[in-house]
Formats: structure tokens, C-alpha cells, sequence
């Protein structure tokens, strides 16, 4: 199961946590559908007993969860804010408590302010700022902790919130720049991964959760394959979501080749052992997963991505549903990186609601979880080595621009009661891990 500190916590401004590029993103009211915010979100920091109790009725073995770094260090770096630790300490004991193992994101979007005031990602200076946040939070929790994430889906934070603009800090900055500043994440996760694995109380298992954007072979004929695989590894394909872009320098060390003539000029200059920084051995590769396109053999670059059927399946956010997705996406990462896999994220969106008899039917997501893990079920029967899968989430949470307007939990949250009800997805998922998997057999 997975969640993230600023879409689920709340408490925005208590007990001392500085402000992140979020809480101040959400205060202009054309950025955030409704003008809606995660002040209060899910109540998490309050309510997080009750939560875990949620995750151990349906039998939830791990759970990602994120640290909110200006709530630890409230100017990003600098002084510690001790009640900050002091919840992750509670929650931490608590889900081991439940017999829940955690696994930590370090940043999953909300930046600190503090420091984007001072360049941000942009500001070569960020990936030291990290490494000190990171050994903040492992000195603290890693004689509990044992896997860590480093960045959550930076394709994301760069393309959107540098780049286009439309998610914090809302920039929209030329190219060279959004590069300049992705260059300096991936800097700062090497150096995470550096020093947790220097300051780690217990062994640690680290990786990072990236999003490849996954092509999925409109047939199974081996040259729609090998169209989809080009397409998928292509960086002119997919600009900022590329998959090799990111995570060739994390496992390769080094941008691939076809990225720098791509960009050519606007290539982040790279300094001496600036790669040796980045490619930091990892125990597996972290993947977000949702959606894929579909692609085909031929066109001038030897595939064509092709538009999705009218009247496809969509889910509330209007992303098509593609499970083959879940197969295709670990199978080209598998053959790339050779590293075990872990489904950081996946599930759906819908717009659902309590009915009369005082449930949540939710149909189209039990559909979707059963054909995606029977997706994932086949990868690991032919040997690609998926080690966990996390759900997102395991309660309706702020949907950052899209505020509460959709719901992607598996337990419904009344946000004006903070009641929280299990859909029939929640019970579905329950009985799935109780009987190993058997559903996605029974068809
Ligand atoms: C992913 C984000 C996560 C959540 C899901 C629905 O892109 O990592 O925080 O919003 O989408």
C-alpha cells in the first residue's frame, strides 16, 4: 500500500513543519481545482493509528509512505524540528507494531519552501541540502527502517513543476534549465543513497520510484515488440518522461547517447565524478505504473504510437487503462537495468461515493487491480523478478491539481467527518493476500 506525507497528513502548520512548495503553491486559487488545499488532507498526523489499524484488517504487509522534509528540517536544512522526527518515530513504531514493514520515500514532491527561495533544483548547492536531510531522517529511523526510496517520479517534479508549470513550484522554465535542475536531483539521489548506506543503522535496501512511461505492443508479433521496446527507451519519444533519460545515469552512468544529441546544447553540463555520483549501487528498481500507449511496427523511426481506440476505458483522471502495461514496463526495465522490481504505485482513479445501503461499490477498480496483477503475475511467471507492489492508496487523499475531486483509495474518507469507509476494493484486496493471488487465476 502507498501513500505521500503532503497528500494524506495534514497538519500543515503544526507542531513547528515549515512550508513546502505545495502549501504555498495551493494558496493561489487558479492552481488547485476549487481552490482546495492539504491543510488538513486526511488528518494522517492525527489519525494515523487508525489508519494502520485500516491496513492491518485487510492484511497490508508493506506501506510506502513519505517524509515530509520541511516538517523535519523546516528551512530544508539547518535546525531539526524534533516534533517532526518525533511523528515518523510514532508512526514507524506503530506500523511495525501491526506487523507492517515501512518503506520510506525521503522526497515525494514537497520541497521546502526555505530552499526554493535559494534556487531549488536548480541551485548546485541541492544535492548537499538532500544528503543532509537524508541523514537526518536515517539517523533517526533506520534502526527500524531497512528500504528506502530516494525520489518519487522526478520525471514529474521537472516536466510539470519546471517545465510546464502546472504543478509546484510552477515554473516554466527553457529546456537547458529543466535539465540543469534534474541533473542536480539525480546528483542528490547518489548522495542519499551514499550516505544511507554509510549511516544506516541495518543493512539497508535502497531504490528510487521513478515513472517510465511504458509502450505496450498493439500485437505480440516480435516486430510490434521491438517497436514498442524502441519507443519505450527512446528519449526524443518521450522528452522529460523519458525512461533511459532518468534512469540510465541512476544504473548506467550515463545519459544515453541518443538524449544528448537530442538536446544537444541544452545537456546539463556534467562536472567531473558527477556520474560516479549518481550510479550508486541499487537493490531494485522502483516503478510507478498506471498507464501505456499503445505502438506498432513501421513510420520513419521504425514504430508509430497510436491514438487509443474511441470509447477506450478511462479512468476519473482520464487516463486510459492498459493493463499490459504492468507487463510490458518491468519487461523492458528488466532487459535494460537487470535489477529486481518493485511496483512502487499503481491503481485508479473514480469518482465514488457512500450509496444508500452505507457501502462503497467500486466494480471498475476491482477489475482494474485483478486484470494489472494478473498482468504482473504473468512478468513474474516468465522470470521477471517483481519483489513487491504497492497499491496506491489505501485511503482517498489530495489529488494534488486535482484537489478531492477524484479518489484513489481503497477506503473511502468523508472529508467533512473524517470517517473513513472500506470499499468493496478494500475487502476484494483482503481476500486476494489471504489467498495468495488465487483470484487472478479463477479469471
Ligand atoms: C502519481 C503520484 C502519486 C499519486 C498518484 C495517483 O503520479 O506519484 O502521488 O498522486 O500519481
Amino acid at each position: 500500500m502507498a501513500a505521500a506525507a503532503h497528500q494524506i497528513e495534514g497538519a500543515a502548520y503544526e507542531d513547528g513543519k515549515g512550508l513546502s512548495i505545495w502549501d504555498v503553491f495551493c494558496k493561489d486559487p487558479d492552481h488547485v481545482w476549487r481552490s482546495q488545499n492539504a491543510d488538513v488532507a486526511c488528518d494522517h498526523y492525527h489519525r494515523y493509528a487508525e489508519d494502520i489499524a485500516l491496513m492491518k484488517s485487510i492484511g497490508i504487509k508493506g506501506y510506502r509512505l513519505s517524509i515530509a522534509w520541511p516538517r523535519v528540517l523546516p528551512e530544508g536544512t539547518g535546525s531539526v524540528n524534533e516534533k517532526g522526527l518525533d511523528f515518523y518515530d510514532r508512526l514507524i513504531d506503530a506500523l511495525l507494531a501491526a506487523g507492517i514493514e515501512p518503506y520510506v520515500t525521503l522526497f515525494h514532491w514537497d520541497y521546502p519552501q526555505s530552499l526554493f527561495y535559494r534556487g531549488g533544483w536548480l541551485n548546485r548547492n541541492s544535492p548537499e541540502w538532500f544528503e543532509k536531510y537524508t541523514s537526518v531522517v536515517v539517523d533517526r529511523l533506520s534502526d527500524r527502517v531497512s528500504c528506502w526510496m530516494t525520489h518519487n517520479e522526478i520525471q514529474n517534479v521537472i516536466g510539470y513543476g519546471h517545465g510546464k508549470g502546472v504543478v509546484a513550484p510552477g515554473l516554466t522554465l527553457p529546456i537547458a534549465d529543466q535539465l540543469r535542475a534534474g541533473h542536480h536531483a539525480l546528483l542528490a539521489h547518489g548522495r542519499a543513497v551514499q550516505v544511507t548506506r554509510a549511516r544506516s543503522a541495518k543493512p539497508a535496501r535502497i531504490g528510487w520510484a521513478p515513472v517510465p512511461k511504458p509502450f505496450v505492443p498493439a500485437t505480440e508479433s516480435p516486430e510490434d515488440i521491438d517497436a514498442a521496446r524502441q519507443a519505450m527507451l527512446s528519449v526524443a519519444e518521450n522528452g522529460m518522461w523519458s525512461t533511459t533519460w532518468w534512469s540510465d545515469p541512476v544504473h548506467t552512468g550515463a545519459y544515453p547517447e541518443d538524449g544528448l544529441r537530442h538536446y544537444g546544447l541544452d545537456a546539463p553540463r556534467v562536472h567531473p565524478g558527477d556520474m560516479d555520483r549518481i550510479q550508486q549501487p541499487l537493490d531494485f528498481f522502483g516503478m510507478n505504473v498506471y498507464f501505456g500507449a499503445r505502438v506498432r511496427a513501421g513510420g520513419d523511426k521504425g514504430y508509430e504510437v497510436l491514438d487509443d481506440a474511441v470509447g477506450s476505458p478511462l479512468t476519473a483522471i482520464e487516463a486510459p487503462v492498459t493493463p499490459s502495461a504492468m507487463y510490458w514496463s518491468p519487461r523492458f526495465c528488466w532487459e535494460r537495468y537487470q535489477l529486481p522490481i518493485m511496483i512502487t504505485e499503481n491503481g485508479m482513479s473514480l469518482i465514488d461515493w457512500v450509496t444508500e445501503d452505507g457501502k462503497v461499490h467500486d466494480p471498475m477498480r476491482i477489475d482494474y487491480m485483478r486484470t494489472y496483477l494478473a498482468q504482473a503475475k504473468r512478468a513474474i511467471d516468465e522470470g521477471i523478478p517483481i519483489r513487491g507492489y504497492f497499491h496506491w492508496s489505501i485511503i482517498d487523499n489530495f489529488e494534488w491539481i486535482h484537489g478531492y475531486k477524484q479518489r484513489h483509495g481503497l477506503s473511502f474518507v468523508d472529508f467533512s467527518t473524517q470517517q473513513r469507509t472500506m470499499k468493496d476494493s478494500a475487502y476484494w484486496y483482503r481476500d486476494l493476500i489471504q489467498r495468495n493471488g488465487a483470484q487472478l487465476m479463477d479469471g
